[in-house]
């Protein structure tokens, strides 16, 4: 347990879910519940809820749910101990000295500083003589030294151990620099060497200002394996999913959208043009992590993506995901030079600029795609561009916008309107038909309709599945139906999830301490979700014949289960101890 369970009780109850929530989201009661926007997808009609009764939040649109700890680290991307330290400072509590917690946020803070260290240091090689002809370099790709400090640009020697000698000398432990990701161990003598040799270093740092790992480009081809960028690898504090590079300065910018592009020195150079909120991803595609990140700051997103085959292949595959988390997507073609950089440097950012302005929205992008695939000279061709634009219009939500881009299809294929239009009819109800066939095909199938939405959470025996969620749902609204459980055990569970829920319900009864989804431990935020979604499903009132066959169908469904007895379990968690050698 990381915090005493009595100090979480007490936080839930301080902290009212819908006060909670209500810093972020402007609710309207509608019965007994509270609705608004959710602030985790963009959406027009609020499909969000709070339910202050069971202290609980779920939005119907995209399933996020959980209680006030949960909200707190989805929103502010806050681990779990740090929400409740943000809880208890809104409730004005003092938390308890928690000793695993101390030390992981400490570890933490030193990674943070040790970074800051090393960014420092390299900054300063830059202006050293070994950094001579990386300076020439930065210089030489039009980087003025304003540039070098607000991005804090740095230069790594060309040295096995200045890095290492530079931060032991702040105090710096092996153990720390190994954690950091910035050296590498000798697998024959367990020495610790630089990771990064003379390359020019990028900090990436966090939208709170922490520096958290670096980019290294290599600036000669010396080896002609080595990578042209080697970035820091995963650690404690880095991780490459979740944090975009210069989204520490873009989130500052007054234009109100984000230029997405593929490397640093695209928004190095977009930034020195003026064009302040380009953000790069790091050497991997785009994740809903960083859909979701992005999504707290703007609605709307510009893509410039390389104009190769694997940039075209990245923007086909980033639309969907920013998209979903309820953001306007629009595509830059890169035209007559390989990047944005390249672009800036040779015509200026005036023509940037306009091309920044006939950027198109994604259904003319996706559509100029569509066309570029057939030869419209050829009749047959041309029909097969009419009705794979077709299958691409008929998505499109509005009639307005049907007319506008079908009427736009008829013009490259010198038809009329009404035959793209008959084909858009066409490919609507092919669409339906096929949507029908899917959904008859969940209702045949309903074993695997209801698996969770989350793949980590397995239903592998649905039955009991099932009952198991009924059975937790009523315990949440009536806590004195734990009484007729006497004979089921955790292990009885075929969901681990739900094993150890009904574990930490019945201790926490049988310690006469309120039942909540708000105070559970060890649960992870994708569990959560699907607790909580899994509450709204058994939104029928509690009868105690239906809670009795739930328990009779996890108890049958499971008999074959191995059940430890108490004794058991104490020898377990005594061997546990040791091994851990914590003994406590
Ligand atoms: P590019 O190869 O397109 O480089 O890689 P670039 O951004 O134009 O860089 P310059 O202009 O040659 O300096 C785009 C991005 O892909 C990642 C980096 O994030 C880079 O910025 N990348 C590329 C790697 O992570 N490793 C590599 O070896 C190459
Ligand atoms: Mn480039």
């Amino acid at each position: 347990m990381a915090f005493p369970a009595a100090f979480i009780d007490e936080l839930i109850a301080r902290n009212p879910i819908e006060d909670v929530v209500g810093q972020y989201v402007t609710l309207r009661r509608s019965g007994a519940n509270l609705f608004g926007l959710c602030p985790f997808h963009g959406e027009k009609t609020a499909s969000f809820s709070v339910a202050p009764d069971k202290g609980i939040y779920y939005c119907f649109g995209c399933h996020k749910g959980g209680g006030a700890i949960n909200f707190m680290m989805e929103l502010e991307g806050l681990s779990y101990p740090d929400a409740v330290r943000n809880l208890a400072q809104r409730a004005g509590m003092e938390v308890p000295e928690d000793e695993q917690y101390q030390s992981r946020y400490r570890q933490q803070e030193r990674l943070w500083a040790l970074h800051k260290e090393a960014a420092r240091f390299f900054h300063s090689q830059l202006y050293a003589p070994v950094g001579k002809a990386a300076l020439a370099y930065a210089m030489g790709r039009g980087m003025p030294k304003s540039t070098l400090i607000n991005f804090g640009i740095g230069y790594a020697p060309d040295s096995w151990d200045s890095l290492v000698k530079a931060m032991r000398a702040k105090g710096y432990t092996d153990e720390e620099l190994k954690d950091s990701g910035l050296v590498t161990v000798s697998q024959k003598s367990g020495n610790l060497f630089d990771r990064f040799r003379d390359r020019l270093m990028f900090p990436i740092i966090d939208t709170r200002g922490n520096v958290i790992g670096f980019g290294g480009r290599i600036m000669n081809n010396k080896d002609p394996n080595a990578a042209k960028y080697l970035n820091s690898p995963e650690t404690k504090i880095f991780n490459k999913r979740k944090n975009l590079f210069a989204l520490n300065l873009a989130k500052k910018s007054k234009l109100g959208y984000l230029i997405l592009v593929e490397g640093y020195m695209d928004a190095i150079a977009l930034h020195q043009y003026g064009f302040d909120c380009a953000v790069a991803s790091l050497g991997t595609s785009l994740t809903e992590e960083h859909a979701t990140l992005i999504s707290r700051y703007v609605e709307q997103v510009v893509l410039i993506y390389d104009g190769d085959e694997a940039g075209q292949r990245a923007t086909r595959r980033a639309i969907p995901m920013l998209e979903k988390a309820g953001i306007q997507v629009k595509v830059l073609k890169m035209r007559d030079a390989k990047d944005p950089d390249e672009f800036l440097k040779k015509f200026g950012p005036d023509r940037f600029k306009l091309l920044l302005e006939e950027s198109s929205n994604r259904v003319e992008y996706q559509l100029a795609d569509i066309r570029k695939k057939y030869d419209i000279r050829e009749a047959d061709q041309k029909v097969r561009y009419v009705q794979e634009a077709a299958e691409l219009i008929c998505t499109l939500d509005s009639s307005v916008k049907r007319e506008v881009y079908g009427t736009r299809v008829a013009e490259a294929a010198g038809i009329t309107y009404d035959a793209v239009k008959l084909e858009v009819n066409k490919a609507f109800k092919r669409r339906i038909a096929r949507e029908k066939r899917k959904q008859e095909a969940i209702d045949l199938a309903p074993v695997k309709a209801l698996q969770p939405r989350d793949r980590s959470i397995r239903y592998d025996n649905v039955k009991s599945a099932v009952a198991e969620e009924g059975l937790l749902a009523y315990v949440l609204k009536d806590p004195s139906l734990l009484q007729q459980t006497k004979q089921l055990k955790p292990e009885h569970f075929s969901v681990e999830l739900f094993g150890r829920v009904f574990r930490q319900f019945t201790q926490r009864y049988e310690a006469g301490m309120d039942i909540s989804l708000g105070v559970l431990e060890d649960v992870t935020s994708q569990e959560m979700n699907h607790l909580t979604a899994t509450v709204h499903r058994h939104s029928e009132p509690v009868s105690e014949a239906a809670f009795r066959d739930f328990v009779q169908t996890v108890l049958s469904q499971n008999r074959g289960q191995q059940v430890s007895t108490d004794d058991d379990l104490m020898a377990l968690r005594n061997q546990l101890k040791e091994r851990k050698g914590t003994g406590g």
